[in-house]
């Protein structure tokens, strides 16, 4: 049975398959309108969302079958339930789980114990959902993956720069991020980017320059500087680390043919101005509705139909 925690664990071949899958999903989706008939998903939530929640419900019901959103806050996992007895529980009613669990440890014990295939739809460590969907965007966009360059700016210990960090260097698109030096993404994440890159002919570097990350960038990408998990007292201290890799056209212009991605929500005037996000080059609500397709496409695969 497949899982589906990190891009790390996916092969190049796997994520391009996924990819086309999305792709022909999207151009003709009445094909695979009961490819799930007569199953149930389940999606669970300690954290809030819109993407994610509202992809995968429509997603699960455009297959044909039922989606149940579950928040942690009304649960008793971790209070009266060990992950383990709910992982075992859960299996016995359902054919698929979507968890957004911030620790990534309590997703690895809930999928040790599952019966059925499991999907990360977030943790503290990884969001491999989204840059499934934004590897989708960036081959419509671009027509290739391979000899890209992503530059990531902001905060750089952030699930979904470790995501991209997977995604781009297993298939060939050169990363680099631009982050402060008390942001930088996890030591551990970095190795293993590395090791990737040398395999499929990439790229990976990190600065704290802003401008030297995105030089030259075919894309430009962007997250939230105060992710869910942050307190919101940080706000003030982290926006003014933060500020030198705000993206705006000044910054544009050291790619001045680079696309501008962001996962979503985005804070206006924080990590991205209303000059950036509204312009030409934005392609923020392509990457959003590409989580509808992408995600249909993985749940297929791991429903093996
Ligand atoms: N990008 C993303 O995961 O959005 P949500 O938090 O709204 O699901």
């Amino acid at each position: 049975m497949k899982h589906f925690l990190s891009l790390a664990n996916l092969s190049s071949k796997e994520m391009h398959m996924l990819i086309n899958k999305g792709i022909a999903i999207k151009k003709g989706h009445s094909k695979f309108s009961n490819k799930l008939r007569g199953k149930t998903l389940i999606l669970l939530f300690d954290e809030p969302s819109l993407r994610t929640r509202i992809s995968f419900e429509a997603g699960m019901l455009q297959l044909g079958g039922h989606a149940i959103t579950y928040h942690l806050s009304e649960s008793t996992i971790g209070k009266k339930e060990a992950p383990k007895d709910f992982a075992h529980v859960i299996s016995r009613y359902v054919d698929l789980m979507m968890a957004r669990i911030y620790n990534h440890e309590t997703l690895v014990e809930i999928t040790k114990n599952s019966k059925i295939p499991v999907i990360n739809g977030m943790t503290n460590l990884e969001h491999p959902c989204q840059v499934l969907a934004d590897l989708m965007t960036m081959y419509e966009k671009k027509g290739k993956l391979k000899g890209l360059k992503l530059a990531y700016v902001g905060d750089g210990l952030n699930n979904t720069t470790h995501s991209l960090l997977y995604g781009c260097s297993k298939s060939g698109v050169d990363v680099s991020v631009g982050c402060p030096k008390q942001m930088m993404p996890d030591s551990k994440v970095l190795a293993k980017a590395k090791e990737f890159a040398k395999t499929h002919g990439s790229k990976v570097h990190v600065t704290a320059s802003a401008s030297e990350a995105v030089s030259g960038a075919d894309i430009i990408y962007t997250d939230s500087w105060m992710s869910y998990h942050v307190p919101h007292n940080q706000e003030k201290s982290r926006r003014k680390i933060l500020m030198p890799y705000q993206v705006n056209r000044q910054l544009m212009k050291h790619a001045p043919k680079a696309l501008f991605m962001h996962c979503l929500p985005a804070k206006r005037g924080a990590e991205v101005t209303d000059g950036v996000i509204d312009s030409k080059a934005s392609i923020v609500y392509d990457q959003a509705e590409n989580r509808l397709h992408a995600q249909k496409a993985l749940m297929l695969w791991l429903m093996k139909k």
